[in-house]
């Protein structure tokens, strides 16, 4: 295999243009480079014609479900004047492997505020909200100091530009729970309340924030639409499939040459994106990975070949979720891997429903025996069963993230497994490991 073929498909960095820029997150900078420029053609269109805009180009949520951003926009019932709408940005990014929301905040927080200004007057809303992990205190100060910045120049507040169009942008700091990135938990906490998820429908472009119309998008999704309104949609649609169109950040980490984010056109592959990052690190082999987050069952060097957009993933088996690409080469213990990702779910798991509250546990009860090389074969069917009784049968979404790497792990690597049993303890010596160091 070339180099050429590796990399066949060019990078396109739209969002990630000019992080490398100084002071790339002053209102000054993003001037510098086309920022707010979207913003006064937005509000000279009516609101159902950004809507129509933000359909046609195809844009898909980035948060991980890829649910037609422009369609939920449309949801938003405009029959009842007594309901205020609001737009609420999901940056609870915390999916393992996910950092995408963090770095884009962090280097050019005035496109996803750009974003929330046009997606705001395109649902009527006169209220957003940023809802934000709190532990991250310096995107939290940043993202307050564009918010300041944007109010001074006239682009938040009362008649933005003249228009006549009043919004309010509040940044929220969340209390640093996992299940408060599931939006309805999210808005509880928003609320004041306990973050736990609540039964959808009502969705909650129907009955969401204060029970009133909300749209809840992902940072990544948000900040794509000022490109999408100044460069148009045909220009977007160059970009990606029919059904996945346009640019995306995949979040390359683990055993590879150069970790990052690269932004490159739905579709890309992991043999491509390689390419770029200088493989994996010297002497090794990829041996597994995520293609969207631990919640997505893994694949391996059988995979590399997979176009990472919708379609492609979900048709060799998995999900392209957040497209937190999390490569392990050869000296990786399987097992280890997929018991620290379930450590994590038991965790965070917010005992709401007995299959996630009651199964994660036992997951990991399973797993720490077989990992230490004790437990019998039998354990690993009944890893399976509780693993079936999980998935599709809980509240939310997290229980079927927890069952995806006990089910695609042993799908693959069962022998590892049997491995582990055989020899009476861990088959990888864990100080080769650079994994968990
Ligand atoms: P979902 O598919 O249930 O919903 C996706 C979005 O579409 C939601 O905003 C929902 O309100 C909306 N929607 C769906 N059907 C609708 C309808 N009929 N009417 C109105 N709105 C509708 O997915 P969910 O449970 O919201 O998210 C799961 C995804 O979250 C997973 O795929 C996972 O990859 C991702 N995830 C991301 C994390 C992160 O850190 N970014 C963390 C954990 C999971
Ligand atoms: Fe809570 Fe887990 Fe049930 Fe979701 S699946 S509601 S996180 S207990």
């Amino acid at each position: 295999m070339t180099t050429d073929e590796q990399r066949a498909t060019p990078l396109t960095p739209v969002l990630s243009r000019y992080w490398d820029a100084p002071r790339s997150w002053t209102l000054e900078t993003y001037r510098a480079h086309a920022g707010y420029r979207a913003l006064p053609k937005a509000l000279r269109m009516q609101p159902d014609e950004v809507i129509a805009t933000v359909k046609d180009s195809g844009l898909r949520g980035r948060g991980g479900a890829g649910f037609p951003t422009g369609m939920k926009w449309g949801f938003i019932p405009q029959d009842d004047p007594a309901k205020p709408h609001y737009l609420v940005v999901n940056a609870d990014e915390s999916e393992p492997g996910t950092c995408k929301d963090i770095p884009l905040m962090l280097a050019t927080p005035h496109t996803l505020i750009e974003g929330i200004i046009i997606a705001a007057y395109a649902i009527r809303a006169a209220h957003a909200f940023v809802y934000l992990r709190g532990e991250v205190l310096p995107v939290l100060r940043r993202m307050q100091y564009a918010v300041d910045e944007a109010y001074a120049a006239g682009y938040l507040g009362h008649d933005i530009l003249g228009s006549g169009y009043d919004l309010d942008l509040i940044v929220h700091a969340g209390a640093g729970a996992y299940i408060c990135g599931e939006e309805t938990a999210l808005l509880d906490s928003l609320e004041g309340r306990r973050g736990q998820p609540r039964l959808r429908p009502p969705f909650p472009a129907v009955a969401g924030l204060y029970a009133c119309p909300t749209v809840v998008n992902n940072v990544e999704s948000i900040a794509s639409v000022p490109a999408i309104l100044r460069n148009g949609v045909d220009w977007f649609r160059t970009m990606g499939s029919e059904k996945s169109p346009g640019f995306t950040l995949y979040s390359l980490s683990g055993h590879v040459t150069t970790p990052g984010q690269y932004e490159a056109p739905l579709g890309i592959t992991l043999r491509e994106l390689l390419g770029y990052a200088g493989g994996m690190r010297a002497g090794h082999e990829l041996k597994f990975w995520t293609p969207g987050g631990s919640s997505t069952p893994l694949f391996t060097a059988e995979h590399l070949d997979v176009p990472l957009d919708y379609e492609g993933v979900g048709a060799a088996g998995s999900m392209l979720g957040t497209k937190a690409l999390q490569c392990f080469d050869d000296t990786t213990c399987v097992a280890r891997a997929v018991l620290r990702w379930t450590e994590f779910y038991a965790h965070e798991s917010c005992g709401k429903c007995t299959p996630c509250r009651e199964g994660t546990y036992w997951l990991v009860q399973l797993l720490q025996r077989l990992e230490a090389g004790r437990g019998t074969e039998a354990d690993l069917d009944k890893l399976l069963d509780i693993a079936d009784n999980i998935n599709g049968k809980s509240f939310c979404a997290l229980g079927d993230g927890a069952a995806s790497p006990i089910v695609s792990s042993l799908k693959y690597f069962r022998d590892e497994y049997v491995d582990h049993l055989r020899q009476g303890g861990c088959p990888f010596d864990p100080a080769r490991s650079t994994v968990w160091a």
